[in-house]
């Protein structure tokens, strides 16, 4: 069979598989640009190679994904398309030659063999040359472009260079490469300059986990999504151990991302890592004199500094230049205040104890000062100034506390604005009208928010952030309205009908909790999933609006995250899809006493991790504000889910004020902050998950319970009930774990992850919100590992 069939190849010069694509292209025999057919096909069926269209009558010879006909794993010719008349790809004396309308040689193998070559696309996307005895001449694996796949190694002579922008192929400016330093990188190579932006660069190689020791330079994984690099560095997709079509990409963003083919029907690729939560954190973003601010449809956006237009329209590579002329008489020169902003890099001066004129003045008296930014640094109580002659990698971030101050003409100072001035990063300020309710409400409140849901139908996945398609969102924002409407069908989110609705919840027959805005009943959907089906209370918000925030919740996809499926608008009816969580709340598990150990451990780390993702990583204003254990729910595998967060911005005054609504911000989880009327920051998430963790701990309830001391009963909050058994710890040198830790686990768990758990609770519910850390160090500080994203 086999030698029939090699026999068959090479007579045919190419053997036509199903109706016109090929296995193996023979000596003597070429593909050209006008037969579309004219493609060779792996034997798994996975990978197509051929002409590629790149543009109006360009093709560029390219490796694609046959499930995702769209996505380009190889190119030959990035830099230089071929014209779609007359180009084709020939196989003369063992060397493969790319002929740009059958004129220039575009590109070349630059081989010579005697032998009988044969050039064939392998199951692992691998293009190979080889002679007929099986010998290697020339591979695209060793020639990657923007994209390594499983199995294919990184190494001294190879790096992966992202194309110019989604729709442009050709070199762009991000790398990742091995530094001579045998360290793994990303660098930003701009039009004027060089930058390394990860590992993070004010971080020694050792500090980022990295050793230089080992100079054998390479990096591969595989397609159970296991990645390790000579240099130390590994990570595990968030699907890693399921067999999956997998690639890493580094994109036109600058990020590194690995993704799965999540359904292979759709073509639909799903992130299963990033190499940079934070897209304003990457070097280049948005070029010289700009401001990186996430946003919440997009995932970040540029714009230029007040005083400063951009320079090249529609590319922010190049950034913005001044769009003023700066005068010699200082007093016509100001300042314009921009706040939480920090620029990278390029310091003039660094001063100590300056006040905010003497800081004024040096910035002012230098012609090269094109900004200051004052700084205080609260731990230490000192002043820092920093003069600044290039204002590059800016960004803005609510976490900064410093503020920039941009050199501007005095006269003109009115008429500029702020670019970033209606970020808001607080959650809705009806929160703050509750409070007297919640109080009041409170016995009736407990009955009502014992909400129960969902379950992990799709389980799995890390970070499925759905980027594809906010991604796709933010790089080409022309396309947006029709690529929207493709990608976010091809991920699964639909809009339902309400009588879809009523059908899979048969008229709404089983009400399984009430809280958060709604009612929530169970219902299964025609394809057989079970969803849980939230039926908001009436609300007068618009339509448009409500879109924009059910859009943007529905981007949020974390494993320990509830995943939104849909939504329903018409008329006046606003219902939300979600999973079902087969074994409902946290609240209720605590109760019925059956969390072990590892369960309750498990559930802790998982919490933190959904409460991170929304904090930090995808969309950094989503605070979710009433962490509490009714919102906790678990899956089958009792994995955490965090539910109801990006609520509030759903709900309008009127709906909120209603009476299931109570539940935002609730009594014995809030922050103080709320009461004492302070700025609320991510870090009243972190103080009810603190309370949680207690809760968890303890099994007893945060409201306050009685407790005997020496025959007088007396009512503690639990936080104080845990702090004193700790004080106490110190003083008589015993552990206190004994006397708080829920006894229904009868002394069943692992004493050191438990020390950790209470102090970690115990810092989170610190008083003063800057004590407490944020989510993700929570994380860090319960997996006891370092992480340097
Ligand atoms: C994969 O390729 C084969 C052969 O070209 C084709 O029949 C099939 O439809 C492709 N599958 C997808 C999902 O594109
Ligand atoms: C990709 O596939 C879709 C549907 O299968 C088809 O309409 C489209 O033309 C294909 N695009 C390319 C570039 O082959
Ligand atoms: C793609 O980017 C390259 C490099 O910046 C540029 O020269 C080329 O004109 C771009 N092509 C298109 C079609 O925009
Ligand atoms: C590169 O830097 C020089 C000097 O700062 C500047 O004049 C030039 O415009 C820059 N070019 C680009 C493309 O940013
Ligand atoms: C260097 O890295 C390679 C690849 O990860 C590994 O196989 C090898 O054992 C390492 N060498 C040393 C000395 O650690
Ligand atoms: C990845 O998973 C493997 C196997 O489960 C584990 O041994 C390894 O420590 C994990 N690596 C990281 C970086 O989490
Ligand atoms: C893939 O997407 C299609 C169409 O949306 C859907 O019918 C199918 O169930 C999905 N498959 C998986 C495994 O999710
Ligand atoms: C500087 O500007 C101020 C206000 O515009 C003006 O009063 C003053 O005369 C100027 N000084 C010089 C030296 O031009
Ligand atoms: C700044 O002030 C602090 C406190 O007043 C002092 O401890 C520190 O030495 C000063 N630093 C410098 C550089 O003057
Ligand atoms: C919260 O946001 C509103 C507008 O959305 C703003 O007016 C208010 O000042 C913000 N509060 C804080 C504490 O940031």
């Amino acid at each position: 069979m086999g030698l029939s069939f090699f026999f068959l190849v090479f007579c045919l010069g190419i053997l036509p598989l199903a109706s016109s694509e090929y296995y193996a292209l023979n000596e003597g025999s070429s593909l050209s640009v006008e037969k579309s057919g004219d493609v060779l096909v792996s034997p798994n069926r996975l990978f197509s190679a051929g002409f590629f269209p790149v543009g109006d009558n360009a093709y560029c010879f390219a490796i694609w994904f046959n499930h995702s006909n769209s996505t380009v794993a190889w190119m030959a010719n990035r830099e230089q398309p071929v014209n779609g008349r007359r180009s084709k790809l020939s196989l003369d004396n063992g060397n493969l030659v790319l002929t740009d309308a059958g004129q220039t040689i575009v590109w070349t193998t630059d081989l010579v063999s005697t032998f009988s070559v044969q050039l064939k696309i392998l199951d692992s996307g691998n293009l190979v040359l080889r002679t007929l005895g099986g010998h290697t001449l020339w591979q695209s694996f060793d020639s990657p472009t923007d994209t390594l796949l499983p199995h294919q190694l990184l190494t001294r002579n190879t790096q992966l260079v992202s194309s110019r922008s989604p729709g442009n192929y050709s070199s762009g400016f991000y790398k990742l490469y091995f530094d001579n330093d045998n360290v793994l990188r990303l660098l930003y190579n701009g039009p004027n300059i060089s930058s390394v932006y990860w590992p993070a660069p004010w971080l020694l190689s050792w500090q980022a986990g990295r050793t230089t020791y080992n100079d054998s330079r390479t990096a591969s994984f595989n397609s159970l999504g296991y990645f390790i690099s000579s240099d130390n560095f590994q990570f595990n997709a968030s699907d890693a151990g399921a067999e999956q079509l997998r690639r890493l990409t580094i994109e036109s963003d600058g990020n590194l991302r690995m993704y799965s083919l999540a359904n292979r029907t759709t073509g639909a690729w799903s992130v299963s890592w990033q190499a940079i939560s934070q897209p304003c954190t990457i070097h280049g973003v948005c070029g010289p004199n700009s401001l990186c601010t996430y946003d919440h449809g997009s995932g970040r956006k540029c714009s230029c500094l007040p005083g400063y237009k951009m320079i090249t329209p529609a590319d922010w590579a190049y950034g913005c230049g001044p769009n003023f002329e700066l005068s010699d008489n200082l007093s016509e020169v100001g300042f314009f205040q921009l706040l939480h902003v920090d620029f990278y890099g390029y310091d003039l001066s660094y001063t100590q104890n300056f006040t905010w004129d003497q800081c004024a003045m040096q910035c002012m008296q230098s012609s090269d000062c094109s900004a200051f930014q004052y700084k205080l640094y609260e731990d230490t109580g000192v002043h820092a100034c920093y003069t600044k002659f290039l204002l590059k990698n800016g960004q803005q971030t609510p976490n900064f506390m410093g503020d920039v101050y941009l050199k501007l003409p005095k006269a003109s100072m009115s008429s500029y604005e702020d670019p970033t001035k209606d970020s808001s990063w607080n959650c809705s300020s009806e929160a703050h009208e509750q409070l007297a309710r919640i109080y009041r409400k409170r016995q009736e409140n407990e009955i009502l928010s014992s909400l129960l849901w969902f379950a992990s139908a799709l389980g799995g996945f890390e970070v499925i952030c759905v980027i594809s398609v906010w991604f796709f969102l933010f790089r080409d924002q022309k396309k947006s309205v029709a690529d929207q409407g493709y990608h976010l069908a091809a991920t699964g989110f639909k809009r339902f009908t309400y009588a879809e609705i009523q059908k899979a919840t048969s008229n709404f027959i089983t009400e399984i909790g009430r809280g958060g805005g709604g009612i929530v009943y169970k219902g299964v959907l025609s394809d057989k999933r079970i969803a849980a089906i939230k039926q908001l209370n009436e609300a007068n918000q618009g339509d448009a609006q409500f879109l924009a925030e059910v859009m943007t919740i529905g981007k949020l996809n974390h494993m320990n995250l509830i995943d939104m499926w849909g939504y329903c608008v018409e008329g006046k009816h606003r219902l939300l899809i979600y999973e079902y969580a087969e074994h409902g709340s946290l609240a209720d598990n605590l109760s019925a006493n059956v969390l072990d150990w590892d369960k309750r451990f498990q559930i802790a780390v998982g919490t933190a991790r959904g409460l991170a993702y929304l904090h930090e990583e995808c969309l950094e204003w989503v605070l979710h504000c009433d962490v509490k254990p009714q919102n906790i729910l678990l899956d089958n595998g009792y994995q955490p889910k965090v539910a109801d967060f990006g609520l509030s911005k759903l709900l309008d005054r009127k709906s909120i004020n209603s009476n299931f609504s109570m539940v935002r911000g609730t009594r014995g989880y809030m922050a103080p902050e709320w009461v004492l009327n302070l700025p609320i920051t991510s870090k009243v998430d972190v103080y009810s998950y603190g309370i949680v963790i207690l809760e968890l701990i303890t099994g007893k309830s945060p409201r306050g319970f009685l407790t005997s001391n020496g025959g007088e009963t007396e009512e503690k909050s639990l936080v104080t009930w845990v702090r004193e058994k700790r004080n106490n710890e110190v003083s008589t040198k015993t552990s206190c774990l004994e006397d708080i830790v829920d006894p229904t686990m009868n002394g069943q768990y692992d004493i050191n992850k438990m020390e950790i758990l209470v102090a970690v609770a115990m810092q989170c519910v610190e008083e003063d919100r800057d004590a407490r850390p944020t989510m993700s160090r929570v994380v860090q500080m319960l997996l006891h590992e370092e992480n340097d994203f």
